[in-house]
């Protein structure tokens, strides 16, 4: 049965050689996509997101992804880029809803100007030497948009397009418009990858079963459950499906505090249990009924910390098997597995067609 390639979504302030080592050796996706590379008149690429590219151990394609407006300082950006990593290829961002984003005309606010992606795309694609891609929403206020903007991504020189279905406006907080990503895998002839809110095995085979896209990309949902792209792969291969305990969580955590403080700069205790806690939100939900997380967001120590993660993880009942809908870090999953006969339990899940 065809089974679609896996990408780990970009996320700024997660989506680093800390996270992505973690993932692997649970893992992991196919693709990697680094969190965005701010370009301007006087950028020069991150330092911490170059050696994210440069470290890597593992022998997985990753990304490098661009956010910004102006043709020529994303020409220059792409070129050093290239200089200074081997990585395999150059995404574009046009998706991020942030007013301070698109207060300066980039991310989703791109999708309001289709001749300036055109001239970013064709500006681009004489110096990227791997793979050019874009990263969607379905449109910037409403998905009606989307008709106009896939006539655009067919005449485009890219080589693949991954789709958030939902519009700039909606950011995280609504369901996903599944309807708009098949149409894209209908109509163009690149690959496309369905992203936004698979959060389990069930969602994503609603997702593919829906949209029969060539890729899944996942965010929120692998930093909840790291285990969830080998979950759904062995879904694919009706294999049984592994099932973490919270004795495994609590492994994941401890795992992700010491790869983090090994490739920090310099190992600072609050600064350090404040960047976990942006792991957290994610990680806590559906766990200890929402005071996980509450207090989780109270610790000012690593002592606190772990005196609260022992406290909620550890022992050998299984992780929950969906987050917390609660509109905020996790929605739009329980629609999405609607319809489908896909069950919300893992159990249920098989592999029909
Ligand atoms: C904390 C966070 C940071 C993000 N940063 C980026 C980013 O740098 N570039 C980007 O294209 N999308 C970014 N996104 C959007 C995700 O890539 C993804 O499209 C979105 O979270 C929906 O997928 P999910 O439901 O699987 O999380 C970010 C999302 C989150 C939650």
């Amino acid at each position: 049965m065809a089974e679609p390639i896996f990408s780990l979504a970009p996320m700024q302030a997660i989506s680093t050689l800390a996270f992505w080592r973690v993932m692997e050796k649970r893992g992991g996706p196919d693709v990697y996509i680094t969190e965005y590379f701010r370009v301007h008149v006087h950028s020069t690429p991150e330092r911490k997101i170059l050696a994210s590219l440069n470290e890597s151990d593992f022998a997985k394609p990753i990304l490098a992804q661009m956010i910004g407006t102006e043709p020529e300082y994303l020409v220059r950006t792409a070129q050093q880029i290239q200089q200074m990593t081997d990585c395999a290829g150059i995404d574009i961002n046009l998706g991020c809803p942030s007013p301070r984003v698109c207060g300066r005309a980039a991310g989703g606010a791109l999708l309001k100007s289709a001749d300036l992606i055109r001239e970013i795309v064709e500006s681009l694609r004489p110096v990227v030497a791997g793979t050019l891609t874009l990263k969607t929403r379905v449109g910037f206020e409403s998905e009606a948009e989307f008709e106009s903007l896939l006539d655009l991504f067919s005449g485009l020189p890219i080589d693949g397009l991954a789709i958030h279905g939902r519009t700039v406006r909606e950011k995280y907080q609504s369901e996903v418009h599944t309807r708009e990503i098949a149409m894209a895998v209908e109509q163009l002839d690149i690959p496309v990858h369905a992203n936004g809110s698979i959060v389990t095995v069930p969602t994503a085979r609603s997702m593919y079963q829906k949209t029969r896209a060539a890729g899944l990309m996942i965010g929120r949902g692998a930093i909840r459950n790291p285990w969830l792209f080998d979950q759904i792969r062995q879904s694919f291969h009706n294999e049984e499906i592994y099932h973490p305990t919270l004795a495994d969580h609590l492994r994941y955590v401890e795992d992700l505090y010491e790869e983090i403080a090994s490739t920090s700069w310099q190992y600072e205790e609050v600064k350090h249990v404040q960047r976990m806690k942006k792991f957290m939100n994610y990680i806590a939900s559906g766990i200890g009924g929402g005071e996980f997380s509450a207090e989780i967001r109270r610790v000012q120590s690593a002592n606190q910390f772990w005196e609260v993660c022992h406290r909620h993880l550890g022992g050998s009942e299984p992780l929950p098997e969906e987050p917390t809908a609660d509109g905020k870090l996790f929605c739009g999953f329980k629609e999405l597995q609607d319809q489908t006969g896909y069950g919300p339990e893992l159990n249920r899940v098989q592999c029909p067609t």
